[in-house]
């Protein structure tokens, strides 16, 4: 039998979502993790590095972690996810995190391109948007290989509100979240259903109303109770699940920011859409059929995108 080698995934930033891939990478046994940080921050995850390799005995996995501030050990990454930035304080959008996280990445696309440009590479930094699409041109990555997370978490607190107000499995619900990773993305609620039951039939107009405006707010709503950072159990299980659709090729559809290239009328800029994602890395773009109102609150979501991205200077 053919030997399958191990694979190797390497989460650039080792803060709070970082060291959270890094415990759901081994826990799922995806491979061989590489925490990887600035020097000052060697400590942090030469520390989670360690912390994490001593309760794989009392989970039982093989996968290993090491935390570094080399780019070598970049080398070879089947999986980049980056998180390396600064988090939202409360009272900041994310565009705030522009001309910080912007710098940010600067540095590690030129590292992506130097030491790792074959791996599929999901970014997690804000602003999402404009983010993966500096990403893109500096790495000069296949346009397939590079990809921002924002819908899957997007989509999971849109499903958690519905289970929650219905008191249901969020087994049972379905639903699509659309657009930019800002204050207006786009819930299609005349999409989501529950156990089948189309989810316009099972809750009022002013319930749906406030769920959508929860969601839209679901960043902010965890940056005001954490005060001194943002989301990181949610973004991190949400990437992992990017990831592992990649690494085992399930060909899952999860909405994720793509390159789009013509769909939804847009062309050149990373927008939230339902992707199919396998070992060919983005597999394909789904194009979702939309009602007057969802087309113009589209609009809206990528004006404000457009916005931020054309503002972006590489
Ligand atoms: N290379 C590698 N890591 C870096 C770099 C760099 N050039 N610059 C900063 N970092 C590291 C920081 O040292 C820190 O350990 O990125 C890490 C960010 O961790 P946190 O501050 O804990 O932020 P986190 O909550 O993980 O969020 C990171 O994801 O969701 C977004 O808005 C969020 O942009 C933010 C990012």
């Amino acid at each position: 039998m053919a030997q399958t080698r191990k694979k190797k995934i390497s989460l650039i930033g080792g803060g709070q979502i970082g060291g959270n891939l890094a415990l759901l990478s081994v826990q799922k046994n995806l491979g061989d993790v590489v925490l990887f940080d600035i020097p000052a921050a060697e400590g942090l995850v030469k520390g989670k590095a360690l912390d994490i390799n001593q309760l794989s005995a009392v989970d039982g996995y093989d996968s290993r972690v090491i935390g570094s501030t080399d780019w070598k050990d970049v080398a070879g990454s089947d999986v980049v996810i980056i998180t390396a930035g600064v988090p939202r304080k409360p009272g900041m959008s994310r565009e705030d995190l522009l001309d910080i996280n912007l710098k940010i990445m600067k540095d590690v696309a030129v590292g992506i391109k130097q030491h790792a440009p074959n791996a599929f590479v999901i970014n997690v930094a804000n602003p999402l948007d404009a983010m993966v699409y500096a990403l893109y041109k500096i790495a000069e990555l296949p346009k397939n290989m590079v990809v921002g997370m924002a819908g899957v978490l997007d989509t999971s607190r849109f499903k958690c509100f519905v289970a929650e107000a219905l008191n249901t499995s969020i087994a049972d619900v379905e639903a699509l979240v659309l657009g930019g990773h800002g204050d207006d993305m786009v819930p299609l609620v005349r999409h989501a259903t529950v156990g089948g039951v189309p989810l316009t039939e099972l809750l009022p107009k002013d319930k749906l109303e406030a769920i959508i405006k929860r969601t839209r707010e679901g960043g902010a709503e965890l940056v005001a109770l954490y005060k001194t950072g943002s989301a990181y159990f949610g973004p991190a299980a949400s990437s992992i699940a990017m990831a592992e659709s990649f690494l085992l090729d399930r060909k899952r559809v999860l909405p994720a920011a793509a390159l789009l290239e013509g769909q939804y009328g847009i062309n050149g800029y990373f927008f939230g859409a339902p992707v199919q994602i396998g070992a060919g890395g983005v597999e394909k773009v789904i194009t979702v059929q939309l009602d007057d109102s969802e087309k113009a609150a589209l609009e809206k979501s990528f004006q404000s995108v457009k916005k931020t991205v054309d503002s972006v200077k590489l």
